[in-house]
């Protein structure tokens, strides 16, 4: 194993990601951030300076477990300080386990703002399951005109502004703002061709060969659909575990999930082929993405004879779920303890807090605190969050397919201590929100851990579905999807030291409170270097 070392300057710079120049985050002067790579069992350092004026910043590292080494976890306020503008950070931390993963800002809002690039872990050489001839990388965003600073004063003022749908969708960061299919049709009056910072996204392809695409998404809002014209995929990777071949014309994915899907080059040679990426659960009003499969030796301006392949239709939730029931584990996944310990139902519910539109869980909108949790929780600092347990279950005549009677919620910031070592159980409950027939989906993601997917359901969960669990090959996954009105049970076992959110993974839903936070095992973490205690009380314990 090697240690693979990256310097990261993180800063605002003017990019044109859709052809329109506006003002975002990069890294080292470039958006999307560099791709990391490496083989499991490798460790990676990566020397951040924060080059922002006047704001901090942190990097989650998605997917990435983080075992022995919690404070690497790059979440403000849980894992560590955010870094002040000038100071630099070290990220040090083992990748465990082949897979697609990502990087992304894990402070207020600025993933959104392109703080985010790839993070890909190569299976040690012989040991990849399945075989492909070579691979192409889709990372894949949304991106808005409206800058990050408007767009999170808006979530949390009077009255409420939405950030509404995205402008573009981005594949490896490049979008065509309103001409997608214009510019690949030379179109040039409909469109600004004039920044390969926008150039559409070509994959290059040898007929009769077999390739990977890695697809993952660390969209801000939207769920995506993919499909690609004339070319059936087969899905073997779901965040990073394998997961059992399976065939589909389209595959969904969510925010915070990744997945592989191996396609073959078989179709006719003398054409190229579109991919298009649309949007999902929501009323789209952003063109979808377009990209091209550019067979050899077909030239990259020759237009695939086909249309591009249509989005199913938003709403049509029966295909999404058709989707995600049928991706289960490879043969050879390790298998959940077949019972749990401790079994906690999360209500998602969309409240007010003194008029402002919050999310909460079980009637708590998270708000988290100036001092991180785990510097605080391992040196026994008092009064850094509420010492309140917060509540496992939710009243048993709550109506999931109604406005809540009553929205007020509050604000907190307990922690979920588990046992350590322990099988813990969340049940995912959705609700309708606060306007009558609207319940939206959710993307769940844990931090620390991998989990069991036991099982999906609509309207309200029952605890005669704990018979129907799928114990046999729940699929390993770190990001869940909760459908509207339905559940989602998912298991995990407590063996990773440290603090860990469990969140929405919208980025707007998380700002506005919806998440929790979960600690385990505290007690047995190494020592936290201080860079990451260097603030709140924490900070004020070091300099004494
Ligand atoms: Cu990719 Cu806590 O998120
Ligand atoms: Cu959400």
């Amino acid at each position: 194993a090697k240690a693979r070392h990256y310097n990261f300057e993180v800063g605002y710079i003017y990019w044109s990601p859709d052809c329109e120049e506006r003002m975002m985050i990069g890294i080292n002067g470039r958006f999307p951030g560099p791709t990391i790579r490496a083989k499991a069992g490798d460790t990676i350092v990566i020397k951040l300076k924060n080059s922002l004026p006047t704001e901090g910043v942190v990097i989650h590292w998605h997917g990435i477990k983080q075992l022995g080494t919690p404070w690497a976890d790059g979440t403000a306020s849980i894992s560590q300080c955010a870094i002040n503008p000038d100071e630099t950070f070290v990220y040090r931390f083992q990748v465990d386990k082949a897979g697609t993963y990502f990087y992304h800002g894990h402070y207020g809002m600025q993933r959104a703002a392109g703080l985010y690039g790839s993070l890909i872990v190569d299976a040690p050489d012989g040991e990849e399951p399945f075989r492909y001839d070579a691979e192409h990388s889709l990372l894949l965003s949304d991106w808005w005109h409206e800058n990050v600073q408007a767009q999170t004063l808006g979530l949390s003022t009077i009255p409420f502004r939405w950030v509404g749908e995205p402008q573009t969708i981005l594949i490896n960061g490049r979008g065509q703002y309103n001409c997608s299919l214009a510019h690949f049709t030379g179109e040039t009056s409909l469109c600004k061709i004039t920044n390969s910072q926008c150039a559409p996204v070509v994959l290059r392809v040898l007929p009769n060969k077999t390739y990977r695409l890695r697809i993952a998404s660390t969209t801000s809002l939207s769920s995506l659909n993919l499909a690609i014209g004339n070319h059936k995929m087969t899905v073997v990777e779901a965040d990073g575990n394998y997961v059992k071949p399976v065939i589909v014309d389209d595959i969904d994915i969510y925010s915070g999930e990744s997945y592989s899907v191996l396609i073959t080059t078989d179709q006719n040679t003398s054409s190229n082929y579109w991919l298009s990426i649309g949007i999902r659960g929501r009323l789209p009003k952003t063109q979808p993405a377009l990209a091209i499969i550019n067979y050899h030796p077909n030239s990259l301006s020759k237009l695939p004879s086909s249309k591009p392949p249509v989005t199913p239709q938003w709403n049509k939730y029966s295909h999404s779920k058709a989707f995600t029931y049928k991706i289960v584990a490879m043969d050879g996944t390790p298998m959940p303890p077949a019972k749990s310990n401790r079994q906690i139902a999360l209500l998602n519910t969309q409240n007010k807090i003194d008029g402002y539109i919050k999310w909460s869980i079980n009637n708590i909108s998270l708000a988290v605190p100036p001092t991180p949790y785990l510097g605080s929780m391992k040196y026994g600092v008092k009064n850094v969050f509420s010492a309140e347990k917060p509540p496992e279950n939710f009243s048993e005549d709550y109506d999931v397919m109604r406005p809540p009677i009553n929205p007020n919620s509050k604000k907190g910031s307990g922690v979920y201590k588990l046992e350590f070592n322990s099988t813990i159980d969340f049940i995912l409950q959705n609700t309708n929100t606060l306007s009558e027939n609207v319940s939206e989906i959710h993307p769940w993601h844990l931090h620390g851990h991998d989990f069991w997917v036991l099982g999906y359901g609509d309207g309200k969960f029952k605890k005669s579905d704990v018979a129907e669990f799928n114990l046999k090959n729940p699929p390993l996954k770190n990001t869940v999807v909760l459908f509207p009105y339905g559940w989602t049970a998912i298991r995990f076992v407590t063996n990773n030291p440290g603090v860990w959110p469990f969140h929405c993974h919208i980025e707007p839903h998380l700002h506005m409170g919806m998440g929790i936070v979960l600690a385990e095992g505290v007690e047995f973490v190494s020592k936290i270097p201080n860079e990451a205690l260097a603030c709140g009380i924490t900070g004020q314990k070091l300099r004494n």
